[in-house]
């Protein structure tokens, strides 16, 4: 124990010792995931979660090796994504979206808009690349000057709350300014969002289950989101403006040879709320923690700038924001590591595992600013359903570390940090008080 990081001391869970002590998903787990890690590496890296597959009497597999996770998403014909036989079920049935019951607005547009791999293809490359993908660059004013903004409302504090005066607030702001969103509704999109992610705090179990009650609960925290969303759609329709809502209505979405609704509209919008608010948030929290914890590393990112990029793919490889997903099933019999996997289980991919995966990283548990290749993490997955907003959140980052390095002289840990998580699947602490020093 002696030589973890704090931040993996804390549970409500025994640390475990050996692979029967080993749970990635009961109550407190989240504090020794990365204690769990090494064993499954050594002892299973094919890990049987015995009666937990998708029918009744079949078992769910959980991947931890980089190659084995690498291979299965790169290949959505031989391991296809959970949704994507309900959606073209529904696609080929034409069944009116609107009317089926428990489905949110992100499922009903992908009914049409992208019904199978092609279609996911062009949906990225036409709809949301141009705003958080490779396009995301255009963004980076902006995010210095929401970035600029909250760093002055607390730069001649000694010590601050990082994550709720910084880390969460900055997704939030830049996400409201890429859809156009006025700042006064940001506390209300964040509740929003909030809901929407409610299954991978909250569910049970590594399918992230919530039970018809709690389901139920959703539905009404999500009342209004999509009236609202819906309301802005018409506002922009007749007053455009430079925002991705204005550009979702007027684009021609050219698999379809036609515009947008108003629905598809506000599913593409859900699927940039659920995504693109918590995921950098805990990324940039990690990443304060990474620098309390290495002597010297702030000055070294201070001094040379050229690093940050290097920092925030290393800080995301070790402490990945989103821990593991259950979204993939085998179409056929399958093998990974020895291990028969047989045709319709379902895969849980457990990307912060692979990402120190001694097979692919060297000395995996050390920050290295000089390794090579370093964003062949599987952070943001990877293959053709590789997550679309990874580009705006890496630009997030760096502007984030840029600015924090250009305003401060230094970082520590302030007092009374428990350093624990929240529950789910995500990486976060709830706290983090932090000592600066102005520059
Ligand atoms: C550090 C930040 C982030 C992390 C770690 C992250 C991670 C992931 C991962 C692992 C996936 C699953 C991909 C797969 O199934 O192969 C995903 C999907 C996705 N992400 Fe991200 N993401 C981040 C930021 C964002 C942002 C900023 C946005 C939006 C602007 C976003 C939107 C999405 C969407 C829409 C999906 C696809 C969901 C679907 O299957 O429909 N993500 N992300």
């Amino acid at each position: 124990m002696s030589d973890k990081t704090p931040n993996h001391f804390l549970t409500d869970m025994k640390c475990p010792m050996s692979l029967d002590e080993v749970d990635l998903f009961g109550p407190g787990a989240q504090e020794h995931w990365y204690d769990a890690y090494p064993i499954l590496h050594e002892q299973a890296p094919v890990y049987i979660l015995k009666g937990q597959g998708l029918a009744p009497g079949t078992d769910g597999y959980v991947l931890t090796k980089h190659e084995d996770i690498s291979m299965v998403v790169k290949d959505p014909e031989r391991f296809p994504p959970l949704m994507t036989e309900a959606i073209q079920e529904m696609a080929d049935s034409g069944v009116d979206v609107e009317k089926v019951p428990n489905l949110n607005a992100m499922q009903a547009s992908m009914v049409t808009l992208r019904p199978n791999m092609e279609l996911w293809r062009l949906h990225k490359q036409e709809l949301t690349d141009p705003w958080v993908g490779p396009g995301a660059n255009r963004h980076e004013e902006m995010i210095r000057q929401h970035a600029t903004d909250l760093i002055d409302s607390w730069i001649d504090d000694e010590e601050i709350d990082f994550i709720h005066q910084f880390a969460r607030p900055l997704p939030q702001r830049v996400m409201a300014s890429v859809l156009g969103f006025p700042s006064e509704d940001i506390p209300q999109l964040a509740k929003w969002g909030e809901a929407q992610v409610k299954s991978f705090v909250y569910g049970r179990g590594h399918l992230n289950q919530l039970n018809e009650e709690e389901i139920r609960e959703q539905f009404v925290l999500l009342d209004g989101f999509k009236e609202y969303v819906q309301e802005k759609v018409i506002e922009k329709r007749k007053n455009p403006q430079d925002d991705m809502i204005t550009f979702l209505t007027q684009v021609e979405y050219s698999p379809l040879g036609r515009k947008l609704t108003d629905l598809e509209v506000n599913g593409v919008v859900y699927a940039m709320i659920i995504g693109g608010l918590e995921t950098t948030q805990y990324a940039l929290e990690e990443q304060a923690q990474l620098i309390c914890e290495h002597e010297g590393l702030f000055d070294k990112l201070k001094n040379d700038r050229s690093l940050i990029r290097q920092f925030t793919e290393e800080g995301m490889r070790m402490r990945s924001p989103t821990q593991g997903l259950s979204t993939r099933r085998t179409s056929q019999d399958e093998e990974f590591q020895g291990v028969k996997v047989p045709a319709g289980s379902v895969l849980h991919l457990r990307f912060g595992a692979a990402n120190v995966d001694p097979d692919e990283f060297e000395c995996p548990y050390e920050l290295r600013l000089d390794r090579k290749a370093v964003t062949r993490h599987l952070t943001f997955s990877a293959g053709p359903r590789v997550c679309p907003g990874a580009g705006i959140s890496r630009v997030e980052q760096q502007t984030a570390w840029s600015l924090l390095l250009d305003r401060l002289d230094g970082m520590e840990y302030g007092e009374g940090n428990d350093f624990r998580h929240q529950p789910g699947i995500m990486l976060g602490t709830l706290n983090l008080k932090l000592k600066i020093k102005k520059a």
